[in-house]
């Protein structure tokens, strides 16, 4: 087989002479000496060869000007050997060459100049390799190199100027395992980069402005990062990206702050992060965005309003995530949605998901169409199943009604707490809010506050409570409201403002009053009064305490008005060790009383 291949080729017009463990192909000027059992490159390769294949080989070493003949060479492929060393100027002469791998080997270090003369070189692939530093200049050579693949390796540094020289690189994957910062400095000299993959990044956070320079980029992808939980609120600065990937990453909240400059985004994957809520509002200014992907996360709601503003949104695939259901209340209008995944949550079929259903031979499921989990009838239909004319009957909800309509009317005393009740069925279980008189809903934080299990909470009720509140119980089909009234008696109204301590509920609620009554028992004249006697007071018992003692010196006598203190000094006690003179006499000085 051999022998007919190099008769092949010997009787072609240019004089093939194919090394004996390769296959040359003439007509396409190939020598595929893939699998030949070759520890080095072999000697004497024909200079016309176009494609040189040495994949799956032993070779442990390219040495100094090993293809130097080869000047016509379009293509080299070196990966799955045993490369550990490239000598400087070992591709030297490869002016032609396009395409260079050298994946799957086992380089920890490409040497500075190991690239030269590779001046049309548009492809390197160095993955797979285990290089731990990417030194500067490395690649100073390649300035028509327009994809570089470094993934799989154990990268731990990025020298500032490894990447000086790549002016024309557009697409560049990295791994950024063992990474303990970002390249940024590095990726800075990447002017005309379009497309950036991280793969496995080894960081908790994406730093702030960790990609400020390349404003050529129009798709980020960081994958495979299990520590990321967040990114910084300026990571993202810099970019006008239209696709970003963050995928199997451990976000755990909606980067709505990192990503909201990017208004020419359409492409959004957040895959695989443990992501609970999309909230209402917050990504709007992603105008032009069209597809979101969050497959795989820890969705339990998509809340009404979340994708408004998104008015060319065609793809939502939210599969494999724990949503109950998708109202089509979140999306600015469902006429531009094509494509949606919704298999794999624990939907609860009911009105709120009718118009999926509806919409069910016009959106694209991906093959996976919806189906019903947790509804009793209902449970593993799926929606195709659904027949059209039954639908009304079968995805049903029930209005909220709220329990125990007796009417609430307190009236209590100023300082005390009142506490009402607000619960509600239907079906899906009604949401309980609570309005004040002036119609704001109420919080759950503050005195008069709306406690999680629904009720309305007034603390140390002022007069200015009082009013009618009103519960708002609604769900998906309806509302239903009750109104309770509150009326606080004031302490008997005296002509003036009463004195109010600004952490004053932490007083007991009712302090008791002068005559009885509930009222706190002072304004702003009686403390200034008390201050002031309180001030006297003091002033005047200071007073007769120095009076007393100045008559009782007087009955001492004359008063010495100097004091004189002899002493020994500490050094003529330790003169031997100390080393200081040998002064023995007293020290003696004279104070001057005051
Ligand atoms: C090169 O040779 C190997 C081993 O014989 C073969 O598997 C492969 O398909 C060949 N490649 C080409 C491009 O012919
Ligand atoms: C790089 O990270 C991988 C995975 O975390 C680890 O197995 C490997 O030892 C690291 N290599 C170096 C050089 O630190
Ligand atoms: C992901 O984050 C959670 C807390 O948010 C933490 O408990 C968990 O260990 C993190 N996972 C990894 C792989 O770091
Ligand atoms: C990142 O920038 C944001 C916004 O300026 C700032 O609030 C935040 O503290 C910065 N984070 C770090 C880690 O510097
Ligand atoms: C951002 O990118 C879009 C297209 O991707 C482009 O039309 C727009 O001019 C860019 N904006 C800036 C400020 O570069
Ligand atoms: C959603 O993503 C998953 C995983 O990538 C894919 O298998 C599925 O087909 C997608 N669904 C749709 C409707 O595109
Ligand atoms: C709600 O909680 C408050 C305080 O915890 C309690 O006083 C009230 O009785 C509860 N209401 C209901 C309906 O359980
Ligand atoms: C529910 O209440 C809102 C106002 O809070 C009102 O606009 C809406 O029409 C009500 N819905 C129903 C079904 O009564």
């Amino acid at each position: 087989m051999l022998l007919s291949c190099c008769g092949v080729a010997l009787t072609s017009e240019t004089h093939w002479l194919c090394p004996s463990s390769c296959r040359c192909n003439a007509t396409v000027l190939e020598l595929n000496c893939s699998l030949g059992q070759l520890t080095r490159v072999p000697d004497g390769l024909p200079q016309e060869a176009k494609l040189l294949n040495l994949t799956h080989n032993a070779i442990k070493t390219l040495a100094r000007q090993q293809f130097h003949a080869l000047t016509k060479l379009l293509d080299l492929d070196l990966s799955n050997n045993l490369l550990v060393i490239i000598e400087v100027e070992a591709f030297l002469g490869l002016q032609s060459l396009r395409t260079l791998r050298l994946s799957h080997n086992h380089l920890k270090i490409i040497p500075v100049g190991a690239f030269a003369s590779l001046t049309n070189l548009q492809l390197l692939d160095i993955s797979s390799n285990q290089i731990l530093v990417f030194l500067d200049f490395t690649f100073r050579e390649l300035a028509a190199l327009r994809f570089m693949k470094a993934a799989d390796n154990d990268v731990v540094y990025i020298s500032h100027q490894a990447f000086t020289g790549l002016t024309s690189l557009q697409e560049l994957h990295l791994d950024g395992c063992n990474l303990t910062a970002m390249p940024t400095e590095a990726l800075t000299q990447l002017s005309v980069l379009r497309s950036l993959h991280f793969h496995r990044l080894g960081l908790t956070a994406l730093p702030n402005y960790s990609f400020s320079h390349l404003v050529h980029l129009k798709e980020l992808v960081i994958s495979h990062c299990p520590w990321l939980e967040s990114l910084s609120g300026n990571s993202l600065f810099g970019l006008n990206l239209t696709s970003l990937t963050i995928k199997h990453g451990n976000l755990s909240a909606f980067p709505y702050i990192p990503l909201h400059h990017l208004v020419y985004l359409i492409y959004l994957d957040l895959s695989f992060n443990p992501i609970t809520y999309i909230h209402a509002n917050l990504i709007g200014d992603l105008l032009r965005l069209q597809e979101l992907h969050l497959v795989g996360g820890s969705l339990l709601r998509i809340e009404i309003g979340a994708f408004r503003g998104l008015a060319h949104f065609r793809l939502l695939n939210v599969s494999r995530n724990r949503l109950t259901t998708l109202e089509i209340g979140a999306f600015y209008s469902v006429d531009t949605l094509k494509t949606l995944g919704l298999d794999n949550n624990p939907l609860a079929c009911d009105c709120r998901l009718v118009w999926v259903v509806q919409r069910r031979l016009y959106v694209d499921f991906g093959g996976n169409p919806p189906t019903c989990i947790t509804s009793v009838q209902l449970q593993g239909w799926n929606f195709l199943d659904f027949p059209e004319a039954e639908l009304p009957d079968l995805l049903t909800c029930r209005p909220p009604r709220i329990l125990n309509r007796k009417a609430q009317v307190a009236r209590l005393d100023q300082g005390h707490t009142v506490v009402f009740s607000c619960s509600a069925e239907g079906d899906p279980l009604p949401s309980v809010r609570w309005l004040n008189p002036q119609l704001r809903p109420l919080l759950p934080i503050g005195r008069v506050r709306a406690l999680s299990n629904g009720s309305l909470e007034v603390r140390y009720a002022q007069p200015q409570d009082s009013g009618t509140y009103l519960c708002v119980a609604s769900n998906a089909a309806g509302n239903d409201s009750l109104r309770v009234s509150l009326h606080v008696r004031a302490f008997p109204s005296s002509s003036k403002k009463p004195f109010r301590l600004k952490g004053w509920s932490a007083f007991p609620s009712a302090v008791p009053g002068v005559n009885g009554n509930s009222k706190l028992p002072f304004d702003v004249k009686t403390l200034l009064i008390a201050a002031t006697i309180g001030f006297l007071s003091f002033f005047s018992s200071v007073s007769v305490c120095f009076i007393f003692m100045f008559l009782w010196s007087k009955s001492k006598g004359q008063i010495k008005h100097t004091a004189t203190i002899a002493y020994v000094p500490r050094s003529a006690m330790s003169s031997s060790n100390g080393g200081t003179s040998n002064y023995m006499e007293t020290g003696r000085f004279t104070m001057k009383l005051i």
